[in-house]
């Protein structure tokens, strides 16, 4: 994809749902929401989908009240419930990236308990069980009038676009111009969509992999370093992808 290198946030955004639209005239731009990988019956016996212990877990640890007796409910609009397009966001008091992952901690910091590890179940249920509550919301990420948010973008887009690791590939080159193809024995979504259904159930495994984790796996397929999990280079990437994918809906859980 040729890329116009001085475009604002808004215009690469532009060019890039174009791109898809013109590759593929037949496919709508929510299309590319739909599950990907999975392509058998998503209901179990019980009548649940397969990763229903992990949201039933975080629907749990969710309502729980808090030693000080707050609750994660009095941290987020609408009691925490079908808010999770509200991130990523730029805030621009702290000039960071916030993800839903990084406010939950924080509503855990600011009542007096601890952080969790952003690889612990009980985040992992949580963040499963807030996001199932917003499937279908539309993306929406405000680019805010603050240079500082334009270069967290920016920061996000050259990472996207940058040769790495050992194979010396780009994100852009699987996921763009090599998108539907196979990538060994996988086939690749296409950029659009492409955070659109994290956090996803891997069924082969029974656990569940975050947007993060699945960067950093898709880091190690070029035998590139991995990156902390939350850290501000994952979270400027993390606002990239979902500002290129504004206007589509949300679609996570899904299921490998
Ligand atoms: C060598 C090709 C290749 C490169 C480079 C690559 N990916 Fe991937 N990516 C894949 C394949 C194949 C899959 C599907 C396998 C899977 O999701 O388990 C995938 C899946 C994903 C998914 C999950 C999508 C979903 O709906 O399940 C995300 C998110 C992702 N990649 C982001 C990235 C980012 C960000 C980068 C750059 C840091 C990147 N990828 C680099 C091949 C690649």
């Amino acid at each position: 994809m040729t890329l116009n290198a001085v475009a604002s946030p808004k215009e690469h955004q532009q060019q890039l749902q174009n791109y898809f639209l013109k590759k593929s005239p037949a496919l709508s731009l929510n299309s590319y929401a739909e599950e990907y990988h999975h392509r058998g019956n998503t209901i179990t016996a019980s009548g649940l989908p397969p990763y229903s212990q992990y949201t039933q877990q975080g629907k749990k640890l969710f309502s729980e009240t808090f030693s000080n007796g707050h609750g994660y409910r009095y941290c987020f609009r609408s009691n925490g419930m079908g808010i999770a397009s509200d991130f990523p966001y730029f805030d621009v008091l702290s000039g960071q990236v916030k993800t839903l992952a990084t406010e939950i901690n924080a509503c855990r910091e600011e009542n007096g308990e601890p952080a969790y590890a952003y690889d612990q179940a009980e985040m992992k249920s949580i963040h499963l069980y807030m996001m199932e509550s917003s499937r279908r919301n539309i993306t929406n990420v405000i680019m805010p009038n603050d240079p500082a948010a334009e270069e967290a973008f920016n920061k996000g887009q050259q990472l996207f676009f940058s040769r790495r690791g050992q194979l010396d590939m780009a994100c852009a080159h699987c996921h763009i111009d090599f998108s539907n193809q196979r990538y060994s024995e996988q086939l690749i979504p296409p950029a659009l969509g492409l955070p659109l259904r994290m956090p996803r159930y891997d069924k082969a495994s029974d656990t569940v992999t975050t947007l993060h984790e699945r960067f950093n796996e898709c880091l190690s397929y070029t035998r590139a370093k991995p990156f902390p999990l939350q850290s501000e280079v994952l979270r400027n990437l993390e606002f990239y992808l979902f500002y290129v994918n504004n206007t589509l809906p949300l679609n996570a859980p899904s299921i490998k």
